[in-house]
């Protein structure tokens, strides 16, 4: 056994979350893909089975309320705050993170005012988050500055209206301050919008400490709720009553069942809410998140193993993979990294298609990047000594 391999057992046997993973449905593949689709939660096949045997097939309609389903997108929500440092009352769940996106943004730009009409996004986004920001920009009159998120601080002014900004980078991993960029959005007088869904269940995020004024994610990702899970929105309570959501769908009425032809928003976090919610997958999110209930199961363990995992990650590679074979993207620094680790690599693609096939599963992002992601609540110390050894086999 090599060295790696013993500190492995080690970290494995010291590591506080390492009883978590029996929550899951895992075999012996190392599952490295959490930042993309998260591991199954034992517990969701049998509430799923629930919600549609009795609480569909049985109660039926009964269930809107006699199941909660009315109200689970802000039950949900209320569930999904403490992991994103948000008070109650501040987050509904539903529809994907593109269209969150969408009523964040147009919603920031209509908070902004009078006068500011431009709308800042990260050049190096996600695609959808530009493309959303690109006609959010048309439909409300705005110009569109693409900038990287260090160029942003240089770019804001009087005009700013809304700045859209990634916590986590979905392709190097590299964590933006969220802290200071949103300080720096909020000296301009502008509105700041992130989008977590790379970083929320991964590490820490604070959104009530640092005054962010909207933000949306997905819950497929660290979060596990499963695939398509639905997305969510957060609006800071000081927010709410000015709120403006450009799909005022009936959900988000003061009083849905008024069927009234004139709109009229509810209260709080309710009008981010459009129209009826995707309750099977919403419940399966709901039976997912139970895992956080835990002993011990919290975001900052959870950013502590995080950190320790891609420490071990980034040490193995360099251990096993030959020098000058793949390069790291991801920055070193704690305060810059997230939950996953990016390699590049000139045959990224077929390098990536052999380590599946040997049982180690990331993915790979166009054109030439092998992404590790880290869930800690189900990835142990063994698993990221195993995949690095194999990585080092498949490049060798
Ligand atoms: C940063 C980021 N934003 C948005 C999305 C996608 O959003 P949607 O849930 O609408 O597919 C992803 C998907 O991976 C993402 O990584």
């Amino acid at each position: 056994m090599s060295e790696l391999a013993r500190r492995a057992e080690k970290l494995d046997a010291a590591d506080e979350l390492a009883g978590v993973r029996a929550q899951f449905v895992l075999d012996d593949v190392v599952y490295l893909d959490g930042n993309s689709l998260g591991a199954l939660p034992a517990s969701v096949p049998g509430r799923v089975e629930d919600v549609v045997r009795r609480q569909w097939g049985e109660l039926r309609i009964r269930s809107w309320d006699e199941s909660g389903w009315w109200t689970a997108p802000e039950r949900i929500g209320d569930r999904i705050a403490p992991l994103v440092g948000a008070a109650a009352g501040q987050i509904v769940v539903g529809d994907s993170t593109s269209v969150n996106v969408f009523k964040a943004l147009v919603g920031a730009v209509r908070l902004a005012g009078e006068g500011r009409d431009e709308i800042v996004v990260d050049a190096t986004t996600f695609p959808t988050d530009g493309y959303i920001a690109e006609s959010a920009a048309r439909m409300t009159g705005c110009t569109l500055r693409p900038v990287t998120p260090a160029e942003v601080p240089g770019v804001l002014g009087d005009r700013t209206a809304a700045v859209l900004l990634n916590h986590v980078d979905y392709r190097t991993g590299r964590l933006h301050d969220l802290p200071a960029l949103t300080a720096a959005v909020h000296a301009a007088g502008a509105v700041a919008v992130w989008d977590l869904c790379h970083s929320a269940g991964a590490l820490p995020v604070g959104l009530d400490e640092h005054g962010v004024d909207l933000a949306v994610g997905c819950t497929y990702k660290y979060l596990n709720g499963g695939p398509g899970s639905p997305a969510y929105l957060y609006v800071r309570r000081e927010l709410q009553d000015r709120f403006d959501s450009p799909l005022p769908g009936w959900n988000s009425h003061a009083e849905p069942f008024g069927m009234r032809p004139a709109y009229e928003p509810a209260a709080g976090a309710l009008r981010g809410r459009v129209g009826t919610p995707d309750i099977l997958s919403m419940l399966a999110l709901e039976a997912a998140l139970e895992v956080w209930d835990g002993d011990g199961v919290s975001i900052e363990a959870v950013r502590a193993k995080s950190l320790a995992l891609t420490d071990f990650f980034l040490e193995c590679v360099t251990s096993y993979v030959p020098a000058g074979r793949v390069e790291t993207v991801t920055p070193v620094a704690h305060a810059e990294r997230g939950s996953q680790v990016a390699l590049r690599c000139a045959d990224a693609g077929d390098v990536m298609k052999r380590l599946i096939e040997r049982g180690v599963v990331g993915d790979f992002r166009h054109p030439d990047v092998l992404r590790f992601g880290f869930t800690p609540l189900y990835v142990g110390f063994g698993d990221v000594e195993r995949a690095a050894r194999v990585l080092g086999d498949v490049v060798r």
